[in-house]
């Protein structure tokens, strides 16, 4: 079956073009999703150990590799990268965020276009969910989450009109919440608001910026001199954090930037998979 625009693998020709893979070569997939920038690395000769924290995920991409076998498949939360790779590796990918697989299964919560619950986690055996966030926190939590991890402007209105609601029963599903927000804030923009609150919870159900910032740190670490790292990140939370820790690695003559600004997909991409238009890819070599 032909793979549908919106699972083929974000920036993949510029991924393969800094990583460089040879045979022989180990690299990691910190992000394996639907296996599509891993089935590039494995074509090149490269062996991969791929992470994911979904086991839905792992079970798919395991499917679709089933012919490689220079593949290891690790559920975990890539912030245990350590706790896997003993030695060092030719090269990392980060692939940050929701598969379009995750937002494609509607019970998952992730998408605000499909009735689903307010879960949102990306490993079903973690224990907070977005509903239990949307109808615990207090207004100035939900507050402070919508603005820190949505930068949403309108965050004390949308968390005034939560709390409001949940008040008559509790908050269950996606599109009462998408309704919610988009009662609360002035006609204009609503969608963005609901894609920036969306946003936050499930920063927040991942703890995804902790998580991306321990990675980094274990991630250059385990680099061979000469080694790696490719980062695709797809809000500016994350994409800062990769700037910053990147930036300090360098002044520090461990890592050789090589990118100074992130690169983008190019016109061709963009146009075609809408899911690349807010990627930002970033790469660094260790020294
Ligand atoms: C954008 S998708 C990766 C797509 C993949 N590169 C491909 O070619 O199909 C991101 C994947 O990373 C996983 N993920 C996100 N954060 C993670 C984390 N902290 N630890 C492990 N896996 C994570 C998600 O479950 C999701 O399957």
């Amino acid at each position: 079956m032909a793979i549908s625009y919106q699972h083929r693998p974000v920036m993949l020709k510029e991924t393969v073009e800094f990583l460089k893979p040879a045979p022989g070569q180990v690299f990691v997939d910190a992000t394996l999703g639907g296996g599509g920038h891993a089935e590039a690395l494995l074509a090149a000769g490269g062996q991969v150990i791929a992470f994911d924290q979904d086991r839905d995920a792992l079970a798919a991409a395991k499917a679709r590799l089933a012919g490689h076998e220079n593949i290891e498949f690790i559920h975990d939360n890539f912030s245990n990268l350590k706790k896997h790779i003993k030695a060092p590796v030719d090269g990392i990918l980060f692939d940050l965020g929701v598969s379009s697989y995750q937002l494609d299964e509607s019970s998952r919560g992730f998408s605000l276009q499909q009735a689903g619950p307010l879960d949102m986690r990306m490993n079903k055996a973690a224990q907070l969910t977005a509903a239990d966030i949307v109808n615990a926190y207090s207004v100035d939590e939900l507050a402070r989450l919508f603005k820190e991890y949505g930068e949403e402007r309108f965050a004390g209105r949308i968390s005034r009109a939560i709390c409001a609601r949940r008040e008559k029963q509790p908050i269950a599903t996606t599109l009462e919440l998408k309704e919610i927000v988009e009662k609360a804030i002035p006609t204009w923009k609503k969608r963005e608001s609901v894609t920036r609150v969306f946003q936050a919870l499930r920063i927040a159900v991942n703890q995804e910026l902790d998580s991306l910032q321990l990675a980094l740190d274990a991630a250059v670490d385990l680099l061979k001199p000469g080694g790696r790292i490719v980062v695709i990140s797809y809000h500016s939370l994350e994409d800062r954090i990769v700037k910053h820790t990147f930036r300090e690695l360098a002044k520090n003559a461990i890592l050789h930037l090589l990118t100074k600004k992130p690169q983008l997909p190019g016109e061709a991409e963009a146009a075609e998979n809408p899911r690349s238009r807010s990627a930002k890819l970033r790469a660094a070599e260790k020294l």
